[in-house]
């Protein structure tokens, strides 16, 4: 992966709201259908408004993998969407992360060098051929070329049950791809999916990338049908069953959703759980007056409250918990890469290098295949 950063000039941070509204949509109408901006829901309303496509993180790949007619894909969400863009995308295309500084901290959880050692661990005490390992999208390109390369599969929020079964599952011969997964890097969600698919949690075991052999016995790796790694999202792991109750002893006819992100407890005493865009579909078929209780990032709970004024809902922490980093694309950076693009400069590209994008597409095509 290349990071070519030149720093946003002054003004754009000195610009008033009005002035970047008619600068970005200048912009955007100067640069007609060649632009294709994203917007991951996440995203605050000063930059979602100017989203072409709104979506969870498979949606919005497959959008960007569908689109070969845009040049420029400017990309609304963090970085690792933004490499699966470029990874999606044809040679043609080019990818923009209007700031650069937008990464995701459990994406960093799983590094490379410690997944390669990982596996090399795991070799000395059981056949990796029977290990499959699947990563969330939420994860580096390295780590999707690893996966790749060994025949496993991207899963997101939305498809991680149909990843999983297709990894599991015997097919007509009785013959499974694979007896263990290797999940990476959110152990919550490889443990609340697998419990979903009727895997008890027994089966299941932590490994822990700072620790020798990830902390567990050889009788623990050879036992475990789930190794998930010890990873985790900063906000939604903020969120807890005390929240509910409150929520509920406050709302007793109300109803819970949270991201699948949360953890076991808090998705075992929700009504339902399910990725952004899920929750978006949940809400809406809800009827009016509703009180629901919403376990995820604040800028969705906070949109959702506004577009659905007869509904009451809420953010299940009152102390309001937004993904700082997904925080970072904002109006000034918005209008600053727009106008670069219509003076032809592309700022802040994301560009993976080719062979990790080869290993990488193999993985992300996997998964489209199999959703
Ligand atoms: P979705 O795939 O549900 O959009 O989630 C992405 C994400 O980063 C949630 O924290
Ligand atoms: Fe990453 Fe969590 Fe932010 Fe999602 S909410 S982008 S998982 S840090």
């Amino acid at each position: 992966m290349i990071r070519i950063e030149t720093p946003m000039p002054q003004e754009y941070r000195d610009a008033s709201p009005e002035d970047l509204d008619r600068r970005i949509g200048a912009a955007k109408a100067e640069l007609g259908d060649r632009l294709l901006i994203l917007g991951h829901h996440y995203q605050m309303d000063e930059v979602m408004k100017w989203a072409d496509a709104r979506g969870d993180s498979f949606g919005l790949s497959r959008i960007a993998a569908d689109r070969s007619d845009a040049s420029l894909i400017v990309f609304c969400g963090v970085h690792f969407m933004a490499e699966s863009a470029d990874i999606l995308t044809g040679n043609h295309q080019q990818v923009v992360l209007p700031d650069l500084s937008a990464g995701c901290s459990m994406a960093d959880m799983a590094d490379i060098d410690q997944v390669e050692a990982a596996w090399e661990q795991l070799a000395r005490v059981t056949d990796v051929d029977r290990i499959l390992p699947i990563t969330y999208m939420n994860s580096t390109a390295a780590i999707k070329a690893f996966v790749g390369r060994h025949g496993g599969a991207v899963c997101t929020s939305s498809n991680a049950k149909a990843v999983l079964r297709w990894a599991l599952d015997p097919d007509q011969d009785g013959r499974s791809r694979a007896d263990k997964i290797l999940f990476f890097p959110d152990q919550h969600l490889g443990r609340n999916t697998a419990v979903e698919l009727g895997y008890a949690l027994d089966e299941m075991s932590l490994w822990d990338p700072a620790v020798t052999q990830g902390g567990l016995s050889d009788a623990q790796i050879k036992d475990s049908t789930f190794l998930l790694w010890k990873g985790h999202c900063s906000v939604h792991q903020r969120f807890t069953t005390s929240q509910i109750d409150d929520f509920r002893s406050s709302n007793p006819e109300g109803v819970v959703i949270v991201h699948p992100e949360c953890s076991h407890e808090v998705v075992l005493a929700a009504d339902a759980s399910g990725s952004t865009d899920a929750i978006i579909k949940f809400v809406q078929a809800t009827p009016p007056g509703t009180a629901i209780g919403i376990g995820t990032e604040v800028h969705l709970v906070k949109r959702l409250a506004d577009e659905y004024p007869d509904r009451s809902i809420v953010s299940l922490d009152s102390e309001v918990c937004p993904c700082i980093t997904m925080s970072r694309i904002d109006a000034p950076h918005l209008a600053w890469v727009l106008e670069q693009a219509v003076e032809g400069r592309v700022r802040n590209q994301i560009s993976v290098d080719d062979e990790t994008a080869r290993w990488a597409r193999i993985a992300l095509e996997r998964m489209l295949q199999i959703t």
